[in-house]
């Protein structure tokens, strides 16, 4: 027991020298890429409201020494509550979406959200002011995920692109095509993967806890809502990576992992754990968190509470708007990834969703019993189970040639019990 609490007092110790001296990122989602042989670009856009948001791009595949002429259709990648661009980079060439997709021919580009620790400037506020983190989850699905679409749209003189979200990156794209629907015209297949709309059945312990707090408007909420976050999650990454690096302690941080996003699962590559936990939690404001704690209380997708008072002067209403998920369209049908053991985004949510925009979705469910919500990413078998089958539906749609033979991780009746 001492021993551990000397350790843990340890890594505090260093973990304070570090913030002290700055606590910024040593390697960016650029040298993830590099690193491996890719080339990568980052490029900044800034939203009509002012902030600054950063966008990687893998813009062909390692193979080819430079860009030989035929069209590279573009895809925007976005990622989880509390992650980065960094996300989709860290198992590698080999199993790893962007790779896999830009060694196929396509223009990748991944998205930072707001206030992630990619996308932490504005025009003229500081990223320590509350001003600046006075934003939710409606901020990054109404401003920032159009704001890059035209951006890449216009980089790459394209007029559609495909959209790949994984979790939150699921939950702001619904929340843009159901206000905005023109903009499924730009849209030309969507892939949702641990879709996050309604979290009336979420199982997440530490998020059922956190909800008992957070989960209505009130004094605490509000507080916290706009407090800058980057001090405490900074501290979280120097922990968790310096901490779970120790075989001793290697299970113990992947159990941690599973509490939250679906218990017992063997499938996460430990390789990339430390990896992971240096890139993640990668900041974001707490009002995204507060939403989410929102949903799950009520039931509901809806734009964020602030309460009666503070909805009247931002909705002109006491109560917050309905995201109306009738107003989607697009060319395509939606691919749904979801799996049974993802305490997030569970099957029972799913198929809530399923009840009211089923003709819009494919519905694809994971068969292995224990894959969870990190799974659908970071799984040993991520690539077999999931990222070819992506790729190959991707390429069917630009009437590549394609395989046909690649989504066999997949259930035949989606919402069947057995
Ligand atoms: C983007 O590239 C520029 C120039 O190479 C570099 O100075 C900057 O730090 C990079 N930004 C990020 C977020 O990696
Ligand atoms: C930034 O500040 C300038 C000067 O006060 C103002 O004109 C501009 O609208 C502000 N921009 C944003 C995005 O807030
Ligand atoms: C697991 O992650 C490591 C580290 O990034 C990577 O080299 C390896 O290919 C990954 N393995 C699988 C099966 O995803
Ligand atoms: C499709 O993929 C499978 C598994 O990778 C492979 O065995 C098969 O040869 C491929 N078929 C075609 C037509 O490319």
């Amino acid at each position: 027991m001492e021993v551990y609490i000397i350790v843990i007092a340890f890594f505090v110790g260093i973990t304070g020298a570090q913030i002290v001296s700055g606590g910024q990122l040593e390697v960016n989602t650029c040298d993830r890429i590099q690193r491996h042989g890719y080339p990568c670009e980052n490029h900044t856009v800034t939203t009509p409201d002012g902030y600054i948001l950063t966008l990687f791009r893998l813009p062909h595949g390692c193979l080819e020494m430079s860009d030989k002429g035929e069209p590279r259709p573009a895809v925007l990648i976005m990622h989880c509550l509390l992650c980065s661009s960094d996300f989709f980079v860290l198992n590698g060439p080999n199993d790893g979406l962007p790779f896999m997709l830009a060694d196929a021919g396509y223009d990748v580009w991944l998205g930072n959200a707001r206030g992630n620790i990619y996308s932490q400037r504005h025009v003229n506020l500081s990223s320590l002011s509350e001003e600046f983190w006075d934003f939710s989850l409606d901020q990054i699905g109404l401003i920032d995920v159009p704001t890059k679409i035209d951006y890449i749209l216009k980089t790459t003189s394209e007029s559609k692109l495909h959209y790949i979200g994984f979790s939150q990156g699921t939950t702001v794209f619904m929340m843009l095509l159901s206000s905005q629907p023109s903009y499924g015209e730009k849209i030309k297949t969507a892939h949702l993967l641990g879709p996050g709309v309604y979290f009336c059945h979420l199982r997440s312990p530490p998020a059922l806890l956190i909800q008992k707090f957070l989960g209505r408007p009130s004094g605490l909420a509000n507080i916290i809502g706009t407090l800058p976050s980057q001090g405490f999650t900074g501290i979280l990454r120097l922990l968790g990576s310096n901490v779970c690096k120790f075989p001793l302690f290697t299970e113990l941080c992947i159990e941690i992992l599973n509490l939250f996003s679906g218990w017992d699962s063997p499938y996460l590559n430990r390789t990339l754990l430390t990896d992971l936990l240096t890139s993640t939690p990668a900041d974001g404001s707490n009002q995204q968190i507060n939403q989410y704690m929102q949903f799950i209380t009520k039931c509901e997708f809806k734009r964020y509470d602030y309460g009666a008072e503070g909805n009247l002067r931002k909705y002109g209403d006491s109560k917050p708007p309905i995201y109306d998920l009738k107003n989607i369209h697009l060319g395509e049908p939606i691919e749904f990834y979801f799996a049974v053991n993802d305490f997030f985004a569970t099957p029972e949510d799913i198929h809530s969703l399923f009840d009211e925009i089923g003709m819009q979705g494919n519905w694809n469910r994971v068969k292995l019993k224990k894959y969870n919500h990190f799974d659908l990413v970071l799984s040993i078998n991520v690539k077999t189970c999931i990222n070819n089958c992506i790729v190959d539906k991707l390429l069917k749609y630009e009437g590549r040639p394609f395989n046909g033979t690649l989504c066999k991780c997949f259930r035949n009746k989606a919402f069947e019990e057995g």
